[in-house]
Parts: C-alpha cells; sequence; structure tokens
C-alpha cells in the first residue's frame, strides 16, 4: 500500500499530467467511469482535456461521469453551483453525452433520497474507473469535513467554517456561501478502482503533509487515502513543500 506522489514544477505541468492520466484511462476502456472534482485546483486539467479532445485524442462518447459534490441552496443555473462550474469548465466543450453526467442535485428535493439515488447509480455503473480529487486547506476530500467520524455513503453535510471561508472568494460576500452540501462519502472515494489527487500551492502544503503522514485520522480525512492501494498525488513544489526532503514518509 503506498502512495505515489509525483511533484511537478507548476500547476500547468500538474493539469497536463492529470489530463494525460484520463486520457490514458479512457483510451484504455472507452466507457470509463470518472469521479470529477471541482474548485480551482483541477481547472487547468480540465482546460488541458478540451484541447485533447479538439485535437482528436479523445473521445469521451461512453464516458459515464459522477460528480464528487454540490451545494444546497443554489440552483443548478447559479454561477458558483458545481451543475455551472462542470458545463462552464467542461461538459460544454466536450462529447460527454448528457445523459451519462451525474452531479448531485437537490434543489425542490429531499437529500436523502438524492444520496440514496446518487449511491445506487455509482454501484449501477460498477464503480468509479478513476476518481479525481483535490484537497481542502483542512484537509476535506469532497466536501468530507475532518471530525468525529466519516460517512462512507453519499450524504449531506454541513460545512466546516475554514471551508465557507476558503470558498467565499468565489462568491461577493461570505453570507451567501451555502452552510451545506450534499457529497459523496469516503467510502464512496476509496471504492474507486484509482484515485488522483491534485494539489497546487502553500496553502495546500499543511494539508499535504498531513494526508501522507503515515497516520489516518477522521480529523484529516485526506488522510484515509493512505489505506487506498492505487492512489497518485500530482503536487507542485509550493504544494510539495513541507513533504521531508520532498520525500514522503508514506512511500
Ligand atoms: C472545495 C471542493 C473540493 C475541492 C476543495 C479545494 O470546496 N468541495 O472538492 O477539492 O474544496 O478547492 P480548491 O481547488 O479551489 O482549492
Amino acid at each position: 500500500m503506498a502512495m505515489d506522489i509525483v511533484i511537478v514544477d507548476s500547476y500547468k505541468s500538474m493539469s497536463i499530467k492529470a489530463a494525460e492520466i484520463i486520457a490514458e484511462q479512457v483510451r484504455k476502456k472507452n466507457d470509463t467511469v470518472l469521479g470529477l472534482a471541482t474548485g480551482s485546483t483541477p481547472e487547468g486539467m480540465y482546460a488541458c482535456l478540451i484541447e485533447m479532445y479538439d485535437e482528436k485524442k479523445i473521445d469521451f462518447s461512453a464516458v459515464v461521469t459522477f460528480n464528487l459534490d454540490e451545494y444546497i441552496g443554489l440552483p443548478p443555473d447559479h454561477p458558483q453551483s458545481y451543475h455551472h462550474y462542470m458545463h462552464r469548465h467542461f461538459f460544454d466543450h466536450v462529447n460527454v453525452k448528457a445523459g451519462n453526467i451525474n452531479i448531485p442535485h437537490c434543489e425542490g428535493r429531499d437529500p436523502g433520497s438524492i444520496c440514496r439515488e446518487y449511491e445506487r447509480k455509482i454501484r449501477e455503473a460498477e464503480g468509479i474507473d478513476l476518481q479525481i480529487l483535490g484537497i481542502g486547506t483542512n484537509g476535506h476530500i469532497g466536501f468530507n469535513e475532518p471530525g468525529e467520524y466519516l460517512y462512507t455513503g453519499t450524504h449531506l453535510v454541513e460545512l466546516a467554517e475554514e471551508t465557507i471561508e476558503a470558498n467565499s472568494r468565489f462568491f461577493d460576500s461570505r453570507g451567501e456561501v451555502p452552510e451545506q452540501a450534499v457529497t459523496m462519502g469516503v467510502g464512496s472515494i476509496m471504492g474507486a478502482a484509482r484515485i488522483v489527487l491534485l494539489a497546487s500551492g502553500e496553502s495546500k502544503a499543511e494539508a499535504v503533509r498531513k494526508m501522507c503522514s503515515g497516520k489516518v485520522s477522521t480529523g484529516h480525512p485526506a488522510s484515509l487515502l493512505q489505506l487506498h492501494r492505487a492512489v497518485t498525488v500530482i503536487a507542485d513544489r509550493e504544494a510539495a513543500s513541507l513533504l521531508k526532503n520532498n520525500n514522503p514518509a508514506c512511500q
């Protein structure tokens, strides 16, 4: 069990590397089930994938996607909803079929049944082949926040203060940031055959260090990834700067 840590020089290199891993996976299995993430970190990866698609180097026509999470309280057409993000940064530019796109959608529906339905759909798709993740400054993955315990399946979550604070940069004011979300659980994430986590910038350095510390804690959800057998972390130098000699303990 080991995390493969790839340290790259720049955000651009991180994005290219991640897009190449996805492209390789989709070439190997055209009906790949991809787990997708939002946030500023994977934006460059989506841009690279669009470039590859334009150059006819990748075909998404049979690919199925599951997004990690979505805010509660934002309609899908809200510019900060993850529905909007995904269409703006990716789906509007490539040939993923609309019927193959899955993003939790809670507006006007009971979150409990949405969560159960989401888990059922993941199972029906026979699980996620490749899950892309970012990492929160507090170690969250998806919206699985640090706490006494973590949830295995897709669930409703109260966002941590630190997350609301961090994500307020995308909104006009802090008061506009939703306080709740639906997220895939750590079990849904750990069920993926392969996981690729992206981290960029100094603000992620401590979270990356703890993720690779050799200790597992629900107080740092990303640390659970150390128990997965196929995780690749792609970090730029800043995000990797607190790993001992850039040489993580978990290798
Ligand atoms: C967000 C998302 C996560 C993301 C993380 C980091 O709130 N729910 O999936 O990985 O926080 O975001 P960013 O890449 O913008 O730093």
